[in-house]
């Protein structure tokens, strides 16, 4: 396991930190309580309230707090659950169930949800039933019957610059093509790259209202759909909202420039530097002025 170190987080909860990609899985603030204000909150699940079934799409499962939350709530209703997870390294799911504090955090159902995935990559319980689908997403997502339309997409790879090949234009909107048209992916990413591939893909996007834990944020994520919601439901959800006149203004900066793999195989290296030269070369606001602009409003 030399490549993770575990450690726990504010709330409690273990989280890994990655020696690889030089990075921690969660905020330091909690792994478990991420995934509930990020993941959980802004899906909504209560919309799905009437509906028969629910397919959900875990992209970079890692330890699966993301997919706990959500199926400790879907578990306790009567609606049937159709499961994908990708991810690429096994490690940290079999780590998180040898850790008894990890252990402590799940009701008995999403231990065996867990232990059935670590043991034999599937899990049924009655009706419903999961899949993970080990390697890199990008090709394991074609494991996954064309017609199958997911309705939510849990996006939670490490962050742009780590891993772009799980940001890019392409992965984004094969991703789209794959979302139910009621459905929602949901992101923690606000990178205006990210956010200007989602709406070029055709989504309407939203911004999730940061929790009162994290009063300095601007945004904690973005809720991406095919519909338009209704002005009036947004207003009476806290959860997300409409980007603000300074998110929608970070999408006209030279970060908007996306992250583009048309092979689907290429190198986080290659991706970043291609970037890198769309960048200087873009007519773009240069993101440092637009940044400025802001700092000052704020301090006004
Ligand atoms: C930020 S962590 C995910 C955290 C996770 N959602 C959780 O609750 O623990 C990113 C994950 O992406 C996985 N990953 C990196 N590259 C990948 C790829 N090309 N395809 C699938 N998974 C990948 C890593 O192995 C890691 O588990």
């Amino acid at each position: 396991m030399e490549d993770y170190k575990k450690h726990t987080t504010k709330d409690g909860s273990l989280s890994l930190y990655s020696l690889r990609y030089k990075e921690g899985f969660h905020d330091m603030d909690g792994a478990l309580r991420e995934s509930i204000n990020k993941y959980l909150l802004p899906a909504q699940l209560e919309q799905f309230s009437s509906a028969e079934k629910i397919v959900v799409l875990d992209v970079c499962m890692g330890l699966g707090y993301n997919t706990g939350c959500i199926l400790e709530e879907l578990l306790q209703s009567d609606i049937k659950i159709e499961w994908h997870g990708l991810e690429i390294d096994k490690r940290p799911l079999d780590l998180g169930l040898n850790e008894k504090i990890f252990q402590k955090i799940w009701s008995p159902k999403i231990l065996h949800f867990f232990n059935c995935l670590n043991k034999s990559g599937k899990w049924t319980e009655g009706f419903n039933e999961g899949t993970i689908h080990w390697g890199d997403a990008r090709q394991k997502i074609y494991e996954i019957q064309d017609s199958i339309s997911f309705d939510l997409i849990l996006l939670d790879p490490f962050s742009p610059q780590k891993c772009p090949e799980l940001w890019s234009e392409e992965f984004i909107s094969l991703l789209t093509e794959r979302l139910s048209f009621d459905g929602r992916l949901i992101t923690y990413s606000t990178a205006a790259s990210i956010r200007a591939s989602l709406k070029r893909a055709g989504l309407k996007i939203y911004s999730i209202v940061p929790s009162i834990e994290t009063p300095n944020k601007w945004s904690s994520g973005t809720v991406a759909m095919k519909k338009k919601l209704e002005h009036q439901f947004i207003s009476k959800s806290n959860q997300f909202k409409d980007l603000s006149t300074r998110e929608v203004e970070h999408l006209t900066t030279r970060s908007s420039v996306p992250y583009r793999d048309p092979t689907g195989k290429g190198k986080s290296k290659e991706i970043i530097s291609t970037r890198e030269l769309e960048q200087s070369k873009s007519q773009l606001t240069n993101t440092s002025s637009w940044r400025k602009r802001w700092n000052t409003a704020q301090l006004q």
